[in-house]
């Protein structure tokens, strides 16, 4: 059987939370909670064939819905930030939750990394795979339409992660899903990720303003710290004096990915040295955030005994622009009823 299920637990309601661990061929492995979605754990193997956990989180249920930094969880209804959490859609304004400063942030005080989803596991033809499905009322958070959810995670046999969303709305919505995983690709070896080494796809980025909310313009990423044209460690300029990084205490913005929105292509990858572990990021999305874990506290206890430091683990969110409900120009993150939002994201891990 290359699925397992046991319990993680119990809500303080009683509500019982499982976690299904998916194995592949390879031996690779991806842990995954119904709470949240988070992934909990992922295996992937170094240059020597090793297996190692790749990704930043927690033991207990009770350390997810205490105090999560948004550890591997399922970003909804709209990753990232919208500005002074308000939009105007048909000419109704709705009125968000604002949780981070003034702005709203994936998707408010209740997000989808807070609700239990359906989980149903199945041997799915590319491999074992959990699909999660949640219901979001209308109204919920602020945001308008019954929004039906489906996340699926499936674990392939060349050592990929992908992960499908799909949803569906009864009213005029605005959506934009993405994974909040924080990897560190040494497994637990190197304390921050400063030497892993990165390269984005895109030639241009959305530059932001002191509430890290983008200010409309489209900037070339040629002459700036933001240029990861070429493998660069993470660490090389992030402490720089570039009004850009001051904002997010380091990199914490979005890239306009070269390429379709819609097809599959490749939007980031990244080596770490010691290791040899490759994550390359594939995506449907027209954009992705790289967050270097800029906001994580000087040290906090996670899973088996590991204490995660300051910018000790990275994410890699595939997404729609950040405020794009308020800003025409950028790519529509509006669902209509009868539409079918579908995005597909792909972590796979190699080794060099
Ligand atoms: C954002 C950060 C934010 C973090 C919260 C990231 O996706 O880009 O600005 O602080 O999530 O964990």
């Amino acid at each position: 059987m290359k699925i397992k299920k046991q319990s993680f637990g119990t809500l303080a309601d009683g509500t019982p939370i499982a976690l299904y661990t998916l194995v592949n061929a390879q031996g690779m492995m991806a842990t995954i909670t119904n709470y949240g979605g988070a992934i909990v754990s992922l295996t992937a193997p170094d240059r020597h064939g090793n297996f190692g956990d790749v990704v930043l989180g927690f033991d207990t249920l009770e350390e997810y819905v205490d105090h999560s930094p948004y550890f591997g969880c399922i970003i909804g209804r709209f990753g990232n930030r919208i500005a002074n959490g308000r939009f105007t859609l048909d000419g109704v304004e709705y009125v968000l939750a604002q949780n981070d400063g003034q702005n709203h942030l994936h998707g408010g005080r209740k997000g989808f990394d807070k609700r239990v989803w359906t989980p149903r596991a199945l041997e799915a033809p590319d491999g074992p795979a959990l699909v999660l499905t949640y219901t979001s009322p209308d109204g919920e958070e602020g945001y308008p339409g019954t929004l039906a959810v489906t996340v699926a995670y499936t674990l392939t046999d060349d050592n990929a992660l992908a992960i499908d969303y799909t949803a569906t709305t009864d009213k005029k919505t605005v959506v934009n899903l993405t994974n909040h995983s924080y990897f560190n690709l040494s497994a637990g070896a190197a304390e921050t990720i400063l030497d892993h080494e990165l390269f984005i796809n895109a030639e241009t980025f959305t530059p932001v303003d002191g509430t890290l909310i983008p200010t409309g313009e489209i900037r070339p990423v040629g002459g700036t710290p933001l240029d990861f044209r070429t493998l660069t460690p993470i660490g090389a300029r992030i402490n720089m004096d570039d009004a850009q990084l001051k904002f997010g205490g380091g990199y914490d913005h979005n890239w306009v990915l070269n390429g379709e929105p819609g097809e599959l292509r490749l939007a980031a990858r990244v080596y770490e040295p010691t290791s040899g572990r490759v994550m390359e990021v594939h995506t449907t999305e027209p954009a992705i955030q790289f967050y270097a874990g800029n906001f994580l506290p000087p040290s906090l206890k996670g899973k088996g005994g590991r204490v995660y430091v300051w910018r000790g683990g990275f994410c890699l969110e595939t997404q729609h622009y950040p405020d794009s409900p308020n800003k025409p120009h950028f790519p529509s993150t509006e669902l209509e009823p009868g539409q079918v939002y579908r995005t597909t994201t792909i972590y796979k891990f190699l080794a060099e």
